[in-house]
């Protein structure tokens, strides 16, 4: 057992594995670009106001999952625990909307937040994010969540169901809390003890509870779709049309609120059956106040954020094999110092001809340098010692069929490249 290991809830992602994360990463980099969506990179740490001001004092994440400290200045900084409010930071700072009308943003980042591990569920893990600025038009809802749609279908996510939501914006929110709290009434001490707290801090939270006593004592709560005002009835009806009519399949949940306070409208979660109690392998909305909140002019905005660990274990659990493959590697053995020294330069020219090459430089027989290049899962092996210097030659071995030719070393690359395909 190693002295140190990685800490709790984190992993390191070996060489087997970043192949599959590297896959899914160039895939939804290429969905970005085909959907208009640009690149930001934001500071893995911001400010602890930045969060604590406006994610939502009582949400899970600000009360107790963030990753806080103290700087040597005495300032307190903040692990991203989400993506969205960086985005809108950056967005803001930069003032992104005065350059263009829509801005569509997209990361690929670090996310930090302190819960209990569990299958799926990690202390640091990966998010592939969207937001778009700009636009309050349900045509963007329905893009966006298509994107993520066309997305699994893309990587081979076969099991997935898209939840939606309204949750209504700040002038027609009130209304449902008011009917919530009645409902609850003298059911409080049917709830857990979490949603006994929520009732006073943030009612329509105990709608998402996964307790079986407060999913019985609510089951008859009143739904906010049927208490939303007419601009927020209007803008959801025609989301569900568009998707509609880009036949993405959808189901209505009247529960689903999401984790964070800042969303307005529509609020949507991926689920998929493979996963467990963790079944969210993405989720989003709108987020039509936030940017003002944070600073800038009003600006609706809508986005959301996959987990990639999610989606891997997703894929994993599926078996679905991703189309992952190596370059065709050659790799270099000698035989003998001379040997040793010709495939230093071999390899150095290879390489310099865009060829991936290889060698061993731990003095091994030829035998095990096979082994090797095998474990490497090499295409070619080029074979050189004191014969093949003397006849200007070296022997190239085709790892998949196993023949062995002589070939002059002046025209190996060009036999290389040549059978290569
Ligand atoms: P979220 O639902 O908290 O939303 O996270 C998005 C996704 O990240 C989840 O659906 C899940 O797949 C993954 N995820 C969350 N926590 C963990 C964890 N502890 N371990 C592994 N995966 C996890 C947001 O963060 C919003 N910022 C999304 C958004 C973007 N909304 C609008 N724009």
């Amino acid at each position: 057992m190693a002295e140190y290991s990685a800490p709790r809830g984190t992993r390191d992602l070996l060489p087997s594995e970043t192949p599959k994360w590297q896959y899914l990463e160039s895939v939804f980099r290429d969905a970005c670009a085909l959907y208009g969506f640009e690149e930001i990179r934001t500071p893995t740490f911001e400010h602890t106001e930045l969060f604590t001001r406006n994610l939502g004092e009582t949400t899970d994440v600000v009360s107790k999952e963030m990753y806080t400290f103290k700087t040597k200045g005495d300032r307190e900084l903040t692990l991203r625990p989400e993506g969205t409010a960086p985005t809108v930071r950056a967005y803001v700072q930069h003032n992104l909307g005065a350059a263009m009308p829509v801005n569509k943003l997209y990361y690929i980042a670090r996310i930090f937040r302190y819960e209990r591990p569990q299958a799926g569920r990690y202390r640091e893990h990966t998010q592939l994010g969207v937001e778009a600025f700009g636009s309050e038009d349900p045509a963007l809802d329905a893009e966006v969540i298509s994107f993520a749609a066309r997305f699994f279908d893309k990587v081979g996510i076969t099991n997935y169901a898209l939840k939606l939501n309204t949750i209504g914006c700040p002038n027609c929110r009130p209304n449902h809390r008011k009917a919530l709290v009645e409902y609850v009434g003298d059911r409080l001490q049917d709830l857990c003890a979490t949603c006994q707290d929520r009732f006073e801090r943030n009612p329509l939270r105990m709608l998402d509870c996964k307790d079986e006593r407060c999913k019985t004592a609510l089951a008859g709560a009143p739904v906010m779709a049927d208490y939303v005002c007419a601009e927020c009835a209007a803008h959801f009806e025609r989301v569900q049309k568009y998707l509609t009519e880009m036949e993405i399949p959808y189901a209505l949940d009247h529960n689903l609120v999401r984790g964070f306070d800042y969303y307005t409208k529509t609020a949507f979660e991926f689920v998929s059956g493979e996963l467990g109690a963790q079944n969210a392998i993405g989720g989003g909305g709108r987020y039509d106040n936030l940017v003002q909140e944070i600073g800038g002019a009003p600006t609706p905005a809508i986005g959301f954020g996959i987990g990639l660990d999610r989606l891997l274990l997703t894929l994993d659990a599926l078996a679905v094999e991703l189309p992952v493959d190596n370059p065709d590697i050659v790799f270099v053995a000698g035989m003998g110092e001379s040997g040793h020294e010709a495939a230093i330069k071999i390899v150095s020219n290879l390489r310099d001809n865009g060829i991936a090459a290889d060698m061993d430089y731990t003095g091994r027989s030829l035998k095990a340098q096979m082994k090797i290049a095998n474990k490497l899962g090499a295409r070619w092996a080029v074979i050189i010692g004191d014969d093949e210097i003397a006849t200007s030659t070296v022997a190239l071995r085709d790892m998949r069929s196993s023949e062995q030719h002589t070939v002059a070393m002046a025209l190996l690359l060009d036999h290389i490249k040549q059978y290569s395909r």
